[in-house]
C-alpha cells in the first residue's frame, strides 16, 4: 500500500485571515504552520487535526493556480494531499500505468516537503497532491522506527 494517511485536505478561500478566525471559532482549531510559497502565489495556514491538517489557501496573485480556482469556481475543496514514502518512486510507478500527471518531477512543498500533484482528470476529478514529509515519514522496512528506539 502506497497511501501512509491523509496529509492534509486543501480549501481555497479568499481571505485566510478570515478562514482562520471562522476554524478557531466554529472548532477551536490552532494554527500550526503558515508558510507563503511565492513559486505557487499562495499563503497557506495549516491547522493541526490528528496527524493531519486541513489546508487553507488564499492567493497572493490573481493568476496563481488557487487564484484562478477562486475566479471561477469560489472559495471551496481544491485538493486532497496523500502522504507517501517516495514521491519520485510513486510517480514513476503511476506514470507507468498511464495516470495522467501535473508534476513530471517531485518539487519542493511547504513545511519542508516533497510534493506532486496528479491530473484530476484520472482521479475521479479530484486534484490529488503525493506528500513526503521528512518528518513523519515512516521508516523503511527493516531499518528500524522509533518503537524499536525506544528504550
Ligand atoms: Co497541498
Amino acid at each position: 500500500m502506497r497511501l501512509q494517511r491523509i496529509d492534509h485536505v486543501g480549501y481555497a478561500v479568499e481571505d485566510l485571515e478570515d478562514a482562520v478566525a471562522y476554524h478557531k471559532r466554529l472548532f477551536g482549531a490552532e494554527v500550526a504552520h503558515r508558510e507563503r510559497m511565492e513559486r505557487d502565489g499562495v499563503d497557506e495556514a495549516l491547522l493541526a487535526v490528528g496527524g493531519s491538517y486541513i489546508q487553507l489557501l488564499a492567493p497572493t496573485r490573481d493568476d496563481s493556480p488557487v487564484g484562478r480556482f477562486l475566479a471561477r469556481n469560489g472559495p471551496g475543496l481544491h485538493h486532497v494531499g496523500y502522504g507517501v514514502q517516495d514521491v519520485g518512486a510513486t510517480l514513476h510507478d503511476l506514470r507507468d500505468l498511464g495516470v495522467r500527471l501535473v508534476d513530471d518531477h517531485p518539487r519542493p512543498g511547504s513545511r519542508g516537503c516533497t510534493v506532486a500533484f496528479l491530473h484530476p482528470k484520472g482521479m475521479f476529478g479530484v486534484l490529488v497532491e503525493l506528500v513526503e514529509d521528512p518528518i513523519t515519514r515512516s521508516p523503511e522496512p527493516g531499518t528500524g522506527g522509533p518503537s524499536t528506539l525506544a528504550t
